[in-house]
This record gives structure tokens, sequence and C-alpha cells, in this order.
């Protein structure tokens, strides 16, 4: 079928192509990030096809993180695993993949959940990657982790930096962006593949697992924060529209390669619960506890490669992110013991 062309200052544009939105395959699109991705993405006039394994219908954090999306009708939901079902067909026509699907969290990795890992980080990731090669999708994204640094003597990690993962999450995700690179040199590729290092993300909606909602909710009279080591252990806290911004902006990108995103200034935990303690003007509760195997002294990253060749600077610094952390557990999610 031959495309009608209709021109504007000049430009002439093939209707089909200027009607057709972006058709954007988003993985693990009920997670916390790919909840705010598949947002964003819709809001900017793509086409998202979310996959995720989990049932917003029984799962409160899924249906949370999906409540922006579920009803638009450029959303689509397809809850399957896809490490285990065949769901090659949606890549089809899909302009971009987004592979975000992954079992995530540094500490557990240690223990007898160690084959999810394996298999949702290292086995989905080489399905995912290999179909979109061979479908010849035009790009894909897929997210990696801060955690493939392992131990740093404190100073920034670029990507040139060596990759020791400290954790076995650490080593598949490494493993999973190593599988994503070795696929793109397949002679049979036409997919422009980019690894996004995402550091430390926290906002609204964050892993219930996680420091900052952790440190937020014990403010508002949730559990007392259990305090894994000392507290001196820093991390690059990267705000979820910020790492959403990067993965937008590396979605229309070509380049390929491996990026870290990361807001650029590392933290401690003492003054994570410092600034906690000044936008609430209440004292953190604490449980001193043991360090956790697995958990590097600090991570810091050094984004200059996605400054400059992506044009992606972090907007967010941490006290803002956290107020807006906090007004989102103060007034959209009400904690039970709150409403008790
Ligand atoms: C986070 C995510 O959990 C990983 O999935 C992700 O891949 C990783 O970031 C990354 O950047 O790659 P982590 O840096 O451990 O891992 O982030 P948090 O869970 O927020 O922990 C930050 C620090 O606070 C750690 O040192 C941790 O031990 C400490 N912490 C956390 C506590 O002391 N108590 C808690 O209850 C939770």
């Amino acid at each position: 079928m031959s495309d009608t062309l209709m021109e504007s200052n000049g430009v002439h544009t093939s209707v089909s192509a200027a009607r057709r939105s972006r058709r954007v395959v988003v993985t693990g699109a009920a997670g916390f990030i790919g909840g705010h991705l598949a947002a964003r993405l819709i809001a900017d006039g793509a086409t998202v096809i979310g996959l995720d394994r989990r049932d917003p219908h029984r799962d409160t954090a899924a249906a949370e993180n999906l409540a922006d999306v579920l009803a638009e009708p450029t959303f689509s939901y397809r809850r399957l695993d896809v490490a285990e079902q065949r769901w090659e067909e949606v890549m089809h026509d899909a302009d971009v993949v987004l592979h975000l699907a992954a079992q995530p969290g540094v500490r557990p990795s240690w223990g007898p959940r160690f084959d999810d890992y394996v298999t949702s980080n290292v086995v989905a990731t080489q399905r995912v990657v290999d179909a979109a090669i061979r479908i010849g999708v035009p790009r894909l994204v897929i997210a990696s982790s801060s955690s493939v640094y392992g131990r740093t003597d404190g100073r920034p990690s670029s990507e040139t930096t060596p990759t020791v993962p400290m954790s076995p999450y650490g080593v598949t995700k490494l493993a999973a962006e190593s599988l994503a690179l070795a696929h793109a040199q397949r002679n049979d590729s036409v997919t422009s593949v980019a690894a996004l290092r995402y550091f430390t993300v926290y906002g609204p909606r964050q892993r219930p697992d996680m420091l900052i909602g952790r440190v937020l909710t014990a403010t508002l009279g949730g559990p007392p924060l259990q305090l894994y080591g000392s507290g001196e252990q820093c991390r690059d806290f990267t705000y979820v529209d910020d790492i959403v911004d990067a993965t937008v902006t590396a979605s229309s990108s070509t380049i390929p390669g491996v990026f870290n995103v990361g807001a650029g200034r590392a933290t401690s935990v003492h003054e994570v619960l410092r600034i906690a303690e000044g936008l609430t003007g209440r004292r953190v509760p604490v449980n001193q506890d043991a360090a956790r195997n697995g958990d590097v002294l600090a991570t810091l990253a050094d984004s200059t490669l996605a400054h400059d060749t992506l044009e992606w600077w972090p907007q967010v610094d941490l006290t803002t992110g956290m107020r807006r952390h906090l007004d989102w557990l103060r007034w959209n999610h009400r904690p039970r013991w709150l409403t008790a």
C-alpha cells in the first residue's frame, strides 16, 4: 500500500508514518521503574505493550505501579514470564524493546532464591535479546545495575572501570549485559543495543526492601530502620524520573554500548537519615544490624558518556527527590500504620 504524502513547512511526511505512534515493548512494566517508564512513554505519545509476570489483580505493588496506565487506550498489558513463555510476536512491529524485567535486590541473592536470579536475569535476557535481534527490532535497551562494579575505592566508576561484582545479583546483571552486547555483535544483527547501569533508584513506589522508602516510612511511624553496618556506606541515589528520562533518551538514540546512569553524588546512609529528619522534623528510629554480604561501601557514577552522547543530565537532587518520595508516601499511599 503506498502512503500519501502531506506537506508541512516544506517537509514531506508519509501519512501512515505520521499517524503511527512509536511502538515500545516494556518488559517488567509492573515493576517500580517499569511503571514510571510506561506512563512517561504514553504521555509522550507512544503505544506501549507492557509485559510482566505479576498479576495486578492479585499483587498490590503491581497494581499501584500500573495504576496510571492500565486504562490508557495506548497501553496493553500481557501477563507472562519472559523467561518461560512464548511472546515474540509482540516484537514484530516494535520500534524499541526496553528490557527491565529482572529479579532485583542485592542482599537476597545469596540465598535459596539464586535460581530465580539466574532465570529472571540471565535466561530471560538471553530470550529477549535473541528474539529482538532475530526479528530485527531496530533498538533494544536493557536495564543493568551499578552492582556490576563491586568494590570501589570511592572514586567515580566510569564504563571502563573493571567490573568485579560482589554479589550473585551483580554477577547475573553483568552476565545479562554481556549477553546483550555479545548478541549485538552477531552477523545477522541490525539491532542497536544499549545497556544502562542504573545507580540505586528511589522515588514514589520504590521497592519496599530499599533504603530511602524504609527511612521515610520509619519517620511516618512505620517500623524502625534496620541499619545494616556502620551507616558510612555511600550510594549514588538517583531519582526515578531521571532514570526514566535516561531510558527514554536512550530508546530514541541509535548509539550502542554501556552507559552509567547516576546522579553523580555519593551520599552516606547517615546523611540520608539527616535529610529525612530535616524534611519531617522527626527522628528516624534505628535498630543497628550487621552489615550484609555483597553490600559495597560506595557507589558513584561517572555518567560523562551519557551526558556527552545521549545528552542526558540528572535534574533532581537528593533532598528534592526525597521530598517528592515523602509526599507520595504521605498522600497517595497512606501506610497501614497511618490509617489504623
Ligand atoms: C539497589 C537495588 O536494590 C538493586 O536492585 C540495584 O541494582 C542497585 O541498587 C544498584 O544500584 O545497582 P542498594 O544499593 O543496596 O541496591 O540500595 P538500597 O537497598 O537502597 O540500600 C542502600 C544502602 O542502605 C545499602 O548499603 C543497604 O545495606 C542499606 N540499607 C538498606 C539498610 O541499612 N537498611 C535497609 O533496610 C535497607
